[in-house]
């Protein structure tokens, strides 16, 4: 029987690393007695850059052993494997999807200057997902798609502050501001931890952008009626995974997470590219 009181160890959340912690900290946000698996597949973070069939195939691979933990509902923590992988992730998979995209709609709604900006991966902004994004909704509005590439790994790193997280981060942001964007999209889950330098290189006239909050409402819509047909053993309360060297990531867990975390390696087959 569930534990009274809990949420059960329903949902599994993954990410190429330490980006989809932004996620789960909206779900833990909005539901803190919520119980998890996260996995961060360190291994082969980031995805940004790989091609369309490894992203695909991680994917795969990770959501199998969210599958194998015990999740009932998988939370794509990920913008580029949601870009790349979903529609083969949701044929997959016997359990409810919640994938991320990024928040073009809201983005174009919200633009006054019609000038809208989307600091994204390389994948992601290459995506068929995103071209129908921009395509349904971006009339009238100019979208303005900006890869950043080395991003990411400065936040694997913890690096959210440093003079040279800052002078990448000018790189993409510059141009966007020159064009008048007054609405910024972080259509990637790592940079949601960059929020404050972006904010500081945006200024307070700039909106910004991200989806975890309403990816949070959306997984709890979804827990609830699978939380009450489970009989989920309640065992540790946070799970965290990766399929990198534990000793190597904790830190930054621990320091994105805000409290210390305990990290385990995921092994067996999901390990092996
Ligand atoms: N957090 C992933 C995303 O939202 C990071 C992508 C990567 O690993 O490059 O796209």
């Amino acid at each position: 029987m569930q534990h009274p009181g809990g949420a059960g160890h329903l949902v599994g959340v993954f990410d190429s690393g330490v980006g989809g912690l932004s996620v789960l900290k909206a779900i833990r946000r909005q539901r803190p007695d919520m119980d998890f698996t996260y996995i961060a597949d360190s291994l082969y973070a980031p995805y940004g850059q790989r091609p369309p069939a490894f992203i695909e195939a991680r994917a795969a691979s990770i959501a199998d052993a969210l599958l194998q933990a015990g999740a009932r509902i998988i939370v794509v923590a990920c913008n580029t494997a949601t870009a790349v992988a979903v529609e083969k992730l949701r044929a997959r998979l016997p359990v409810p999807l919640i994938a991320m995209e990024p928040a073009i709609k809201p983005a174009v709604a919200h633009t006054r200057s019609g000038v809208v900006g989307v600091l994204a991966t390389t994948r992601t902004l290459e995506s068929a997902n995103v071209a129908r994004l921009c395509r349904e909704f971006g009339h009238g509005v100019q979208v303005l798609l900006q890869p950043c590439p080395g991003l990411v790994e400065r936040v694997e790193q913890g690096d959210l502050y440093s003079a040279a997280t800052r002078d990448l981060l000018l790189q993409f942001t510059t141009p966007l501001l020159a064009k008048g964007v007054d609405t910024l999209v972080l259509g990637c889950t790592h940079y949601v931890f960059l929020t404050p330098l972006i904010r500081e290189l945006v200024g307070e006239a700039v909106s910004i952008i991200e989806s975890s909050e309403a990816v949070a409402r959306h997984t709890l819509r979804h827990v609830e009626p699978v939380a009450s047909a489970a009989d989920v053993p309640r065992t540790r309360r946070e799970i965290f995974l990766t399929t990198g060297v534990p000793g190597e990531v904790q830190a930054v867990f621990s320091q994105l997470w805000g409290a210390p975390v305990e990290v385990s390696a995921l092994g067996g087959d999901h390990v092996g590219a």
